[in-house]
């Protein structure tokens, strides 16, 4: 954890800020979220939110061009991203929830923002880094490079003051607010610094020990049905020890089931070990799934009362306010730069 990074066992304000400001997240609309996500962020908007923060969340449609050489359907991809916020519990008539390319203004933070960094300091950033890696193609795309950029502009352009991110995020954050930093010192202050919020989860790594991402498919998506988690759970890999132990570096597969029934069930990995005690395997799996499966079961409820018409008039809404603030933020910004 770093200086600025609180934790979400730490809900206390850091110095000097008050917790009902504004607060932006988003996700990249590549396919449905999974509980990585959920416990990464989605658990923690919907705290914030009850708290009675400002919440903004952006469907980041332009960052899923990244790492794709074929067109996708984004509209589609949008609107399930959105139906699972709303299953989630997200409150979209207090909340502002937008695509990337609904706000023209957002997207011209960016060609400032460039400016105030080095392709040193892109070439050097750690997620960025690992996507290349895990994309594993001949060449690596301008976007792919500066994407953590355009998500400086996607946090700035309506001053967010809380993050709630994943760990992965967190180069992206400091790359934000070093752009605020260098922006404020070059042409006047108009940015203020924002702070990350890690979720519960660090990192939640999917069932084949791997981190749980929807491209590696190792993940229990938040609209699997319970017979899809029971076989998901099934298929995960354990030992043959039959007493259950919480022993991370001994026994990582067996760990990495005890923190998702821990996580699901707001309880220490290792007392639910405890609890499990010579169940062996079978027991743990059963657990396990009874524990995600009972987590998931509100979030299923929710998301059959919406529908896409639903998504896309959230959209709608959210588009034109986030565009009022972001037309705003361009003003000062240009006028901070002698261009208005
Ligand atoms: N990069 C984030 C992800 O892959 C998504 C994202 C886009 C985001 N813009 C953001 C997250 C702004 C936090 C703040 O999940």
């Amino acid at each position: 954890m770093t200086a600025t990074t609180r934790t979400h066992h730490a809900p206390a304000p850091a110095a000097g800020r008050t917790v009902t400001g504004r607060v932006l997240t988003g996700d990249r609309p590549t396919g449905g979220l999974h509980l990585g996500h959920y416990f990464g962020t989605l658990a923690n908007r919907v705290r914030l939110q009850q708290q009675g923060c400002e919440l903004f969340v952006v469907v980041a449609d332009y960052q899923v061009i990244t790492d794709r050489d074929r067109p996708v359907d984004l509209a589609e991809r949008r609107t399930a991203m959105v139906l699972d916020y709303l299953a989630c519990g997200i409150d979209a008539e207090a909340s502002t929830i937008f695509a990337h390319s609904a706000v023209p203004a957002l997207n011209q933070l960016l060609l400032p923002f460039l400016s105030l960094v080095s392709t040193g300091e892109l070439d050097r950033n750690p997620t960025v880094k690992e996507e290349i890696r895990t994309a594993d193609r001949s060449s690596v795309n301008g976007l792919m490079l500066t994407y953590p950029v355009h998500q400086a502009a996607d946090i700035l352009f309506c001053k967010a003051e809380l993050v709630p991110v994943g760990k992965d995020q967190l180069p992206h954050l400091e790359l934000t607010r070093s752009i605020a930093r260098r922006f404020n010192e070059r042409y006047g202050p108009v940015f203020g610094l924002p702070e990350g919020l890690l979720g519960a989860a660090g990192i939640l790594l999917g069932l084949d020990g791997r981190k749980m991402s929807k491209s590696l498919g190792n993940g229990i998506a938040l609209t699997d049905c319970p017979d899809q988690v029971a076989a998901k759970v099934r298929a995960a890999r354990t030992d043959s020890e039959r007493r259950i132990s919480y022993e991370p570096t001994r026994r990582p597969e067996v760990a990495t089931l005890l923190t998702l029934a821990g996580l699901c069930l707001d309880e220490d990995p290792a007392s639910v070990a405890g609890r499990i005690g010579t169940g062996g395997a079978a027991e743990l799996k059963r657990v396990v799934t009874e524990s995600v499966n009972t987590l998931l079961e509100p979030i299923r409820i929710r998301r059959a009362g919406y529908g896409a018409a639903d998504a896309e008039r959230v959209l709608r809404r959210g588009a034109e306010r986030a565009r009022e603030i972001a037309d705003a933020t361009l003003v000062e910004v240009n006028a901070a730069m002698r261009m208005g």
